[in-house]
């Protein structure tokens, strides 16, 4: 959000006329960042001010909720010094200090990323323990087997040890080259890892689901929109 007058940003939050704010001002009720204020016309920056009046806290800062359908070839991180990362693609108007992506997907991973600035929710969402599954659409380069599908489903462990979770998977396909998988944990290279540990290396992939929310299919490769609260909510529901 841009830096806005003080007077502007009270008169629009708590419902007040300009004139109102400034006697409010004049008379040393206003405190910005714990300071009194005496100019009304000063410029603040409502994504890390705190304003406080008559001993109220306003919280400028409202989180911001963004899904991206994150194209092949962008990586999802915050920053990169040579490569093009998933907060590169939003727009100035959305974009605020403090964004990340809650949870990444590999550079030749597509779909659905959520952008925030909210660390709980991303935390909340994020962990195993809260049974938040986000769903993958892969193809792969052998067919699935029904013992191998039963493997993913009871949770297998890869050559390294690490010891998985089940997952719902779901051969979408006559051919047996297409699978959805709902996983509620994030490992480095899960899905791909997964797949390959039973004979089944993965060609393409893209995440649609997170929760219960699934990528908005009018959202183009590169492009994202602001969350409304009820698709925000449907983030932390059980997919179907
Ligand atoms: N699993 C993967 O292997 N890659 C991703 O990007 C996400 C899940």
């Amino acid at each position: 959000m841009p830096a806005q007058r003080l007077d502007k940003w009270i008169a629009n939050t708590c419902g007040l006329s300009r004139k109102e704010v400034k006697d409010f001002v004049r008379d040393g009720r206003v405190c910005v960042n714990g300071e009194t204020v005496h100019n009304a016309g000063m410029q603040i920056d409502p994504d890390s001010d705190v304003l406080c009046m008559d001993g109220k806290t306003y919280a400028a800062q409202q989180h911001i909720y963004i899904m991206l359908h994150k194209p092949l070839g962008v990586v999802s991180a915050s920053r990169d010094r040579t490569q093009k990362t998933v907060l590169d693609l939003v727009p100035a108007q959305l974009f605020r200090k403090g964004l990340f992506p809650a949870g990444r997907l590999d550079k030749d991973t597509s779909g659905f990323v959520l952008l925030t600035d909210d660390g709980d929710f991303a935390h909340c969402i994020l962990s195993p323990k809260n049974h938040i599954q986000k769903t993958y659409l892969a193809s792969i380069s052998e067919p699935l087997s029904e013992a191998a599908l039963k493997a993913l489903a009871v949770g297998i462990t890869l050559r390294d040890g690490t010891k998985l979770l089940p997952a719902e998977v779901r051969v979408c396909t006559q051919d047996r080259l297409t699978v959805q998988i709902k996983i509620c944990e994030g490992k480095y290279h899960q899905i791909r890892r997964m797949l390959a540990a039973v004979g089944c290396p993965v060609q393409t992939l893209t995440r649609t689901h997170m929760g219960a929310l699934a990528l908005d299919p009018a959202l183009q490769p590169g492009d994202c929109r602001l969350l409304t609260e009820t698709e925000k909510e449907k983030i932390t529901q059980r997919s179907n």
